[in-house]
């Protein structure tokens, strides 16, 4: 069951604190769990507060998640908001105590990870802020899938947001046919760790036996091997070859969440809602459609969706679509854009290569300038109006600053909806600098010592290096920069950590040249908490 590769590809040889070997077919292949960014409170909250809710800020927060595994969404989450509270329900006992032991071993005062089925959640467990569902809803039975929107519901504060992931249709008819042969070709094999194995023999099979062949059922057979041969056996079992999984129109999905008093809010990429993305036709077709359901469900035949990742709230708040100026102003936007020489632009203009790979060309220095700000500050953000004083800062002219503001707005809001800028409402959780007394949270230190992923304060899963997991336990906020060299010096000197060192650098400079390139990566993959204040 699981993350379709849209929002979290599970690396194939991450091994998370949180690993979680579990009852039934949990047992012999775990389904590790990893930060999912989509379900992360923060982009819950601006997105309520871009539709004109007043949700409660994350850091003080009560936060539930439903099936929840080993913690691996939820704890870096304690960790980021010592002032939340963090609850887990987990139905299988062995993730559950896995969970917990990471809880004892951090010390973590905000969280705790109950064994139990949703469907016993009832008033007692209070109401909930944010509550979260990420791969369970598709894959258990309908009395389940009812008790994760009973729950979601009736446990959820007025201003709360739930959100909830799960297979989409149209997309799924296509990708169910691999699931449906798969099932059948399997059918007589008990053990989980051969089923996976001969699931991917009778794809291979399958591609192979197609290899110069060009029709429709050829072609989707080759580009889901491809997509598979990324995934790891948990995924393949735990979505293809398990008993229930169940993909949803959207319209049904957002009418069952309708007889639970639960409405949409917006889907966790707002630009998979846009019909700007799509061709002119599209847009065309989709233009007289208002109705967001609506369109969202003609969106999904477009594009064939196969995934999605609901944002929830009750029935009776107030969804405000309309995206006035008092709510857009406060907006602070980050994005990181490389510059790019286009051979076929002859017009003096520069070429920005995005985050989903198109390049754009702007001649407005405003635009350029604005873009480039973003990508020298990344991962931090900031505000139109804060992006015009660094404009003035690095002496870019321009005529009148509201209408400054007012364009910079306009292109990054574009931005948003064309899905290469993200936006947040609230104040960085990271600082691109190296601070004096660098400081990472306590679940990537704890991250550190058993793995080599950790999440980072963008709640996304890096992958780091020898060197950064020898330094990142030392970053708990008590070292300046000459006790981290210092330390460095001796696991440099007992061999106990090595580094290849390009050109002429003094010996006794390594320890200080290895912690400032360490220190500055961490800095740019958001892991370093901002100075206090
Ligand atoms: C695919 S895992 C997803 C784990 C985690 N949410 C993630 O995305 O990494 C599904 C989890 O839901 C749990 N689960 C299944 N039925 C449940 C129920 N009735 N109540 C609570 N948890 C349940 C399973 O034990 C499993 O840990």
């Amino acid at each position: 069951m699981s993350t379709v590769p849209q929002s979290s590809t599970v690396p194939q040889d991450a091994k998370p604190v949180s690993a979680n070997p579990a009852a039934s077919t949990y047992d012999e292949v775990p389904y590790g769990s990893y930060p999912v960014p989509a379900s992360h409170p923060d982009r819950l909250y601006s997105m309520a507060k871009l539709f004109g809710m007043n949700p409660v800020p994350p850091e003080n927060a009560r936060i539930l998640e439903i099936g929840c595994a080993g913690g691996g969404n939820l704890l870096p989450m304690a960790s980021m908001f010592p002032n939340a509270q963090c609850v887990g329900v987990e139905l299988s006992q062995v993730q559950c105590d896995y969970g917990s032991e990471a809880i004892k071993f951090t010390d973590f005062k905000n969280a705790s990870i109950k064994q139990g089925s949703v469907t016993d959640i009832d008033a007692s467990f209070g109401k909930f802020d944010y509550i979260l569902c990420h791969g369970v809803f598709s894959w258990v039975p309908e009395f389940v899938r009812e008790a994760i929107l009973r729950v979601s519901s009736e446990n959820l504060t007025d201003q709360g947001i739930a959100f909830i992931s799960y297979n989409a249709q149209p997309g799924w008819y296509m990708r169910g046919m691999i699931r449906g042969m798969m099932i059948e070709h399997v059918r007589q094999i008990e053990e989980p760790i051969k089923k996976i194995s001969q699931a991917r023999a009778l794809l291979k099979f399958l591609v192979d036996s197609n290899h110069n062949v060009n029709t429709p059922h050829a072609i989707f057979l080759r580009s889901e091997a491809e997509l598979l041969a990324k995934m790891p056996d948990s995924y393949i079992l735990h979505e293809h070859l398990e008993d229930t999984n169940h993909a949803f129109y959207f319209r049904d999905f957002i009418a069952l969440a309708a007889k639970f008093n639960l409405q949409f809010l917006g889907e966790a990429s707002i630009a998979s809602t846009w019909p700007g993305n799509l061709s002119s036709e599209a847009q065309k077709g989709l233009n007289p459609i208002n109705d967001a359901i609506a369109r969202g469900h003609y969106m999904d035949c477009i594009t064939g969706r196969t995934f999605r990742e609901t944002y929830l709230v009750k029935s009776s708040s107030k969804v405000d679509r309309n995206l006035e100026d008092s709510r857009l102003m406060p907006l602070r936007f980050s994005g990181k854009f490389e510059t790019v020489n286009d051979a076929n632009v002859t017009d003096g203009s520069t070429s920005f290569k995005l985050k989903n790979g198109q390049i754009i060309h702007t001649q407005d220095p405003i635009v350029k300038g604005a873009l480039e700000i973003l990508t020298s500050l990344h991962p931090e953000s900031r505000t139109a109006d804060e992006i015009v004083t660094e404009l003035e800062n690095r002496k870019i002219s321009f005529d009148s600053r509201e209408q400054t503001v007012n364009k910079i707005l306009s292109t990054l809001v574009h931005g948003v909806l064309g899905g290469w800028i993200e936006f947040r409402y609230l104040p960085d959780r990271m600082q691109n600098k190296v601070t004096r007394r660098p400081t990472v949270t306590t679940w990537a230190r704890v991250q550190a010592l058993a793995n080599k992923y950790v999440t980072n304060q963008r709640h996304e899963f890096i992958r780091i290096d020898d060197a950064q997991r020898q330094i990142i336990p030392m970053l708990d906020g008590t070292r300046t920069l000459d006790d981290i060299i210092s330390e460095v010096s001796v696991l440099l000197s007992t061999g106990l950590l090595t580094v290849s060192v390009k050109g002429n650098v003094d010996s006794k400079e390594i320890p200080k040249a290895v912690v400032a390139q360490v220190l500055t990566q961490l800095a740019q993959n958001a892991m370093l908490l901002p100075e206090p204040a």
